[in-house]
């Protein structure tokens, strides 16, 4: 395993292992195996309603808390300084721990501001080793950056082949904030485990086209988070520490970019506007299960 060092002198894995869209059922045998097969790290969120899981298979995998690298994000609908305060102490307990490593914000909509206090609050009590945002285009990086007290350490955003986030890198190396690549196979969208020039990469280090995609951003100082629920894939996933990719070839790869998302912008307004219902339904379901308890 290879490591980075965030801002504030703590150590990162460079490649964790990723649980949005693995299920509640399948959650912590998919951990225990991340575990059994080296992994050291863990990206969860509230919003992947997979905590609880996560947090039993690392209890029950007896690797020491200590060496496990534990990410989790808060979700806009616990925006706000209180509500993401109360949220983090509800993630701590679902986790069954102490500390997180790691603590996003994982959108930049809403009162991300009163959340951001709340998180340099229980990052300076000890209870967050490292904080930091997800989702920010570089424009709102810079900005979040630059007027808060305490610097995010971690930028997460969508990077793969087909949307590589120059922008973003060089200026998050200029504020010194680690960057973490999320769907680092795109998914598989787009044909990417097919590409041409991947593949062909790959046959000359020996090596499948998941794992060159992986190498390709570790080698450009990027943290990976590749998701897979078999036993296999994650094992795949994680050989990729024993080769390095020539500079001819990083060059090739770096000519895949098409610097469009895979998935959606979170600059489409139809797409804010989507997220705003999404909260908007979540409160009122919140609601109505409160005054219901109150009958
Ligand atoms: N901050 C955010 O907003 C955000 C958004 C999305 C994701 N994330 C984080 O990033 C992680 C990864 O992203 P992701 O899960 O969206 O996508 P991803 O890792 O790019 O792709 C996962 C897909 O690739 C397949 N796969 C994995 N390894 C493979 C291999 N070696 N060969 C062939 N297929 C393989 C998986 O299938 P199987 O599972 O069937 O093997 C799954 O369909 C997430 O789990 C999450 O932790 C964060």
């Amino acid at each position: 395993m290879e490591y980075a060092t965030l801002s504030n002198g703590v150590k990162i894995p460079m490649l964790m292992y990723g649980v949005y869209q693995v299920t509640k059922e399948e959650c912590e045998r998919c951990v225990l195996d991340a575990l059994e097969v080296g992994y050291r790290g863990i990206d969860t969120a509230q919003s992947y309603f997979n905590e609880e899981e996560v947090g039993r298979a690392i209890k029950k995998s007896g690797v020491p808390r200590e060496e496990v690298f534990l990410t989790s994000k808060v979700w806009i609908e616990h925006y706000g300084y209180e509500e993401c305060k109360q949220s983090v102490l509800e993630s701590l307990d679902k986790l069954q721990t102490d500390y997180v490593d790691l603590f996003l914000l994982h959108q930049p909509f809403g009162d991300a501001y009163g959340a951001w206090r709340a998180l340099e609050e229980l990052y300076e009590a000890g209870k967050l080793r490292a904080i930091g945002i997800s989702n920010y285009y570089v424009d709102r990086m810079v900005e979040f950056a630059s007027f808060n007290r305490i610097r995010p350490m971690v930028t997460q955003m969508e990077t793969h082949i087909y949307n590589q986030q120059k922008n973003l890198k060089e200026y998050a190396d200029k504020y010194a904030i680690t960057m973490e690549a999320w769907a680092p196979f795109a998914e598989g969208r787009n044909g990417a485990f097919q590409d041409e020039t991947i593949v062909n990469i790959g046959k000359k280090y020996g090596k499948t086209a998941a794992q060159v995609m992986l190498r390709w951003n570790i080698q450009r100082g990027v943290i990976v988070l590749p998701k897979s629920v078999h036993k296999e894939r994650m094992a795949e996933n994680l050989d990729i520490f024993d080769f390095r990719l020539s500079d001819e070839d990083m060059n090739k790869i770096a000519a895949l970019d098409k610097q469009t998302s895979s998935f959606f912008s979170h600059q489409d307004p139809a797409m804010v506007e989507w997220f705003v219902q999404m909260v908007e339904e979540r409160k009122q379901r919140q609601d109505s299960s409160k005054e219901k308890k109150n009958w």
